[in-house]
């Protein structure tokens, strides 16, 4: 089954062609990233203007790949994100599945960053994963973006137990605040990460601690605000100089993996998971990457990371997700919906 995956629910639009929700036969992807650095941030109808311009002519160069006749359905993530971004594609593939007379699948956008992990392609050496083969079940997911945080079980395809999430800020929505505090550019996360590997352990600057909220707490909820004040507080005191400000970049990378680790691998534990799977912008963190990894490894877990390119925002993941959830909708009634829960 070949389906035609379109995202657009927050500043990227993906447009993608996946066959039996796991072979990327197409995945074409436009940002609105380098035009949002001078606001140091989204700026919703700047972003929708974009999606405007661009979504139809990915469509045109998908179709170029697997022609229309050979899609099988349309795929729409309808939520959760910016409502502006979320009307572009939603309309469209209303209008694309009534022209072309083709079933119309909508998708939360949170359970494509899930599916993300099922994905392959001709073209990449997907070798650890090859090795790895696919998740199993139960298993349990941790979505980090810009605007979620959660931990979800999930007993088998379609079955979404969400576990806990952010009581405050989303991970990435920190990564991105702090990036601003520290004078770094937009979207923080891989600024952050570039700035905290300049930093050396045993250097002479002097080594900052930033608290890990809720690491204790017996439930499964985050909170990521507090972070931002402590490393607010720690510029202001005069003692961090500017080029101090990479154990800043270090120390706050350390401490929100720190939480992450501990409370998936406490969730891991807990409801007896065959596999972890880590998805959302943060997930392409390589600090992230490596210590979940030793982690579920001292505990015979696998985890499984998308490829980069895949952690951000697509619509090959729309499509993955569609194919696993199949989920159709009437074109006549999808409306978008920017709080889409679980
Ligand atoms: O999933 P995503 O592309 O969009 C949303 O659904 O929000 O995630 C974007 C978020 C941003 O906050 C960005 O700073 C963060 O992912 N991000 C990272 C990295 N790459 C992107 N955070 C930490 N380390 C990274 N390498
Ligand atoms: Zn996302």
């Amino acid at each position: 089954m070949l389906i035609l995956g379109i995202e657009s629910t927050c500043d990227e639009t993906g447009v993608a062609v996946v066959e039996d929700g796991v072979k990327i036969k197409s995945n074409f992807i436009a940002s609105s990233v380098s035009k949002l650095a001078q606001y140091g941030g989204i700026v919703p109808e700047v972003v929708a203007r974009d999606q405007v311009k661009v979504i139809i002519p990915l469509i045109e160069k998908s179709l170029n790949i697997i022609g229309k006749a050979k899609i099988d359905a349309i795929a729409i993530s309808s939520g959760p994100g910016l409502i502006g971004s979320l009307l572009v594609g939603v309309e469209t593939a209303k209008t694309l599945s009534i022209a072309w007379h083709k079933p119309l699948i909508h998708v939360n956008h949170l359970k494509g960053h899930i599916y993300s992990n099922w994905l392959t392609m001709d073209s990449l050496q997907l070798t650890v994963k090859d090795k790895m083969g696919t998740p199993k079940f139960p298993l349990i997911a941790l979505i980090v973006s810009g605007g979620h945080t959660d931990l979800v079980l999930m007993k088998n395809h379609g079955n979404f137990k969400l576990l806990g999430s952010t009581l405050d800020d989303a991970a990435g929505e920190a990564f991105d605040k702090v990036a601003r505090l520290l004078g770094l550019g937009f979207p923080g996360g891989p600024e952050i990460e570039k700035m905290a590997k300049k930093f050396k352990v045993h250097s002479s600057q002097s080594m900052v601690k930033f608290p890990r909220s809720m690491i204790n707490s017996e439930d499964f909820n985050f909170s990521f605000s507090g972070i931002k004040t402590a490393v607010l507080n720690t510029i202001n005191n005069k003692s961090i100089k500017a080029e101090g400000y990479s154990s800043v970049a270090f120390e706050f990378q350390e401490a929100v993996s720190d939480v992450l680790v501990t409370k998936t691998i406490n969730a891991a534990k807990i409801i007896g998971a065959k596999s972890i799977i880590v998805g959302g912008g943060v997930s392409a963190n390589e600090r992230l990457r490596s210590l979940l990894t030793v982690h579920g490894s001292q505990m015979k877990i696998p985890v499984f990371f998308p490829p980069k390119f895949l952690s951000v925002d697509n619509g090959a993941m729309i499509a993955a997700a569609a194919f696993f959830e199949n989920e159709f909708a009437d074109p006549l009634k999808l409306t978008a919906d920017p709080s889409l829960h679980f």
